[in-house]
């Protein structure tokens, strides 16, 4: 896995989605210090719909690494794979890493026990083909456990008014924004944001052949801000 490199032909796919590349320290230290709470609450949802287990488990979009030891902690070894050598330049201290495209993994069919991503939704440039790689990776009764913002609350579409205040508009709109009120820090100014929709997030399982298992709504300001579910492959 260490020594993985994605095929020079890839290059060309990932000219947006190496963006974090320019923006790996401030990511680095961003999990850990402004959005420590967002992290902590990340690895209590990935901790319990991952479970126990052992084996491989795929981080697809492993960023940092951030999660590597909440995976560790459940039994699995973790291997990482993201598009950003700069955010590997990171995760690497914390797990195994290759460079690889979420949509195209350079694993065999069935090689891994287990696999999970953490906010990869809004990044990947699509979704569906990002869910049918981590279904085709998996074994036969293995487990994707993933945890992303919340499609219904959390987006370009939800403005924030006075207060508490939300104001939801644009729901359809999946084009790549940077901007937002209230979103002049934080990672859409500096690489954008893809909204999803709630059918584009849960219907990329059934269209892969995975079956969902569970699933959770977190959140602490009065809506929730991250959805996260388990989907299995099944046995054969
Ligand atoms: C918001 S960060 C999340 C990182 C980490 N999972 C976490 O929870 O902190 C999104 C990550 O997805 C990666 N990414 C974007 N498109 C990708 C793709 N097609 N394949 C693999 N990784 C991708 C980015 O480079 C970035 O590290």
């Amino acid at each position: 896995m260490a020594d993985m490199r994605i095929a020079a032909g890839n290059m060309a796919d990932m000219t947006r989605e190496a963006a974090y590349d320019e923006h790996a320290d401030w990511y680095a230290a961003y999990v850990q210090g402004p959005a420590r709470r967002h992290t902590a609450q990340t690895a209590e949802a990935l901790s319990e719909l991952l479970g126990d287990g052992q084996g491989q488990c795929l981080d697809l979009g492993c960023g940092t690494g951030i999660h590597a030891d909440t995976i560790r902690a459940l039994g699995w070894q973790p291997v990482g794979v993201d598009v950003s050598i700069g955010q590997l330049q990171h995760a690497r201290q914390m797990l195994p890493v290759a460079v690889a495209d979420g949509g195209r993994l350079p694993l065999a069919d069935s090689s891994v026990e287990a696999a999970t991503a953490t906010l990869v939704h809004t990044d990947v440039a699509d979704w569906g083909r990002v869910v049918n790689e981590v279904a085709r990776v998996l074994h036969y009764g293995g487990r994707f456990a993933y945890v992303g913002v919340h499609p219904c609350f959390v987006g370009p579409f939800a403005k924030r008014g006075a207060g508490e205040v939300r104001l939801f508009t644009g729901y359809w709109d999946r084009s790549v924004q940077f901007s937002g009120p209230g979103m002049a820090e934080g990672i859409r100014p500096r690489v954008g944001v893809r909204h999803r929709t709630l059918a584009d997030v849960l219907g990329a399982l059934p269209a892969a052949g995975l079956a969902l298992d569970a699933i959770k709504e977190v959140g602490s300001d009065g809506f929730p801000e991250l959805l996260a579910f388990r989907a299995l492959k099944r046995n054969e």
